[in-house]
């Protein structure tokens, strides 16, 4: 053997055990996109939150509405109006509530629509609320029914009802509970009863980020993180986060692990690259979920119509992780389109799949799909 094929194959060799560990370590990790955190990366989280409105990146327009809402409130010297925050996983509807609260200068006190699971549960919340406190309730959308009516009243007469005794001889108390600011958290704005939803005096829907203002986050996060990058760098990790921060953050810590193994511990485009091929994120940021989806829709079902349960059948999951986790990004990256007779491939998933977008294709006729939402079957 020359002692150029002799060098390439010990490279190989190297490299070869090197990715082995690398995936292994991937494998444990669950999917590097997956939007939930899990309780390690909640504490790295905290430790990237921006603290105040002027560290938040991009959200332009929910920035510039919600600092109007707290400066006027806080010019009349009254408590903020009850806000919804409204948006997919990972955008930022927590790090905004925390900051609410510290622009208001009050504290926050903090629980979750799954946690209230009687109306008692809240009773026992409201009742302990001070003036002017800013009371978080993450994923709204999940309380239970009785507890939902109790926060309406909370929320327009500062009152609640609570319930003595059961059947004919129960009395309800009136309770007066100090005006406070709540904010609510749901990445299913459409499943909160309209009653509720009505009640909030400001919502604000958080929209996926730009590749220039995750650029930016990356570049604030591997700051505080102490990574080295280049812009070539931390712009390839942006356009391959899905739009959203965490994903943006989560990515960052990937490729930096990926940099301190495999490189010189510097985040470039080549370490991006490689360190995202290894964790099945690819150059659109569709992780291994989207692309079976888009697979399941074009090759087994001819790219659709099908119904969202079939189509989470098809790739082994619940209908509301594809619901939710899959199908805003590829609806966003016009990939997949909703339609009332059920999911469609476009073009754009064909050709992201390296298939020709079939002459059959439900786009090769806008009629029936979109024209009167008529099924013509
Ligand atoms: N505008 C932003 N600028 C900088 N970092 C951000 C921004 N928005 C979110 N992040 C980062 O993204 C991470 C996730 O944000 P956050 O927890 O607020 O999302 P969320 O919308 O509450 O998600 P979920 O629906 O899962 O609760 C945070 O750690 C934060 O550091
Ligand atoms: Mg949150």
């Amino acid at each position: 053997m020359a002692s150029e094929d002799v060098e390439s194959a010990v490279q190989a060799a190297l490299e070869q055990a090197e990715r082995e560990f690398l995936e292994q370590r991937a494998a444990r990790a669950d999917s590097v996109t997956d939007l939930d955190a899990d309780p390690d990366e909640r504490a790295v989280e905290a430790a990237l939150r921006p603290r105040s409105m002027d560290e938040v990146i991009g959200q332009e327009r929910v920035r510039e509405q919600l600092s109007l809402v707290l400066d006027a409130a806080r010019s009349r010297g009254r408590t903020a109006d009850h806000v919804l925050l409204s948006g997919p996983p990972g955008l930022g509807k927590t790090t905004l509530a925390m900051i609410i609260a510290s622009e208001m200068s009050a504290p926050l006190r903090l629980t979750s629509g799954p946690a209230i699971t009687h109306a008692g549960d809240l009773a026992a919340i409201l009742s302990g609320l001070n003036e002017g406190d800013v009371l978080f309730v993450d994923e709204i959308h999940r309380m239970s029914r009785p507890a939902e009516e109790m926060l309406y009243l909370a929320m327009e007469d500062f009152r609640v009802d609570v319930v003595i005794g059961k059947g004919p001889g129960a009395t309800a108390i009136p309770l007066e509970i100090p005006p406070f600011t709540l904010v609510g958290a749901t990445t299913r704005a459409g499943l909160l009863p309209g009653p509720l939803r009505d009640r909030f005096g400001f919502t604000g829907h958080l929209e996926f980020y730009a590749a220039a203002d995750l650029d930016l986050i990356v570049q604030r996060s591997a700051g505080l993180l102490e990574v080295g990058t280049v812009p070539e760098g931390t712009a390839e990790i942006a356009l391959r986060s899905r739009g959203t921060p965490r994903i943006a953050n989560r990515l960052l810590r990937r490729v930096r692990d990926y940099a301190q193994v495999r490189a010189d511990g510097i985040v470039t485009r080549d370490v991006a690259r490689r360190a995202l091929e290894l964790f099945e994120v690819d150059e659109t940021g569709l992780d291994r979920l989207d692309r079976a989806v888009l697979d399941a829709l074009c090759r087994r079902f001819g790219g659709g119509p099908v119904g969202l349960s079939t189509l989470a059948v098809a790739v082994g999951e619940e209908r509301e992780t594809v619901e939710e986790v899959a199908e805003p990004f590829l609806v966003r990256t016009g990939m997949l389109a909703r339609t009332p007779r059920g999911r469609v491939a476009t073009p754009a998933a064909w050709t992201h799949l390296g298939l020709a977008v079939p002459a059959s294709s439900p786009f090769s006729d806008h009629g029936t799909l979109f024209g009167d939402g008529e099924p013509t079957g």
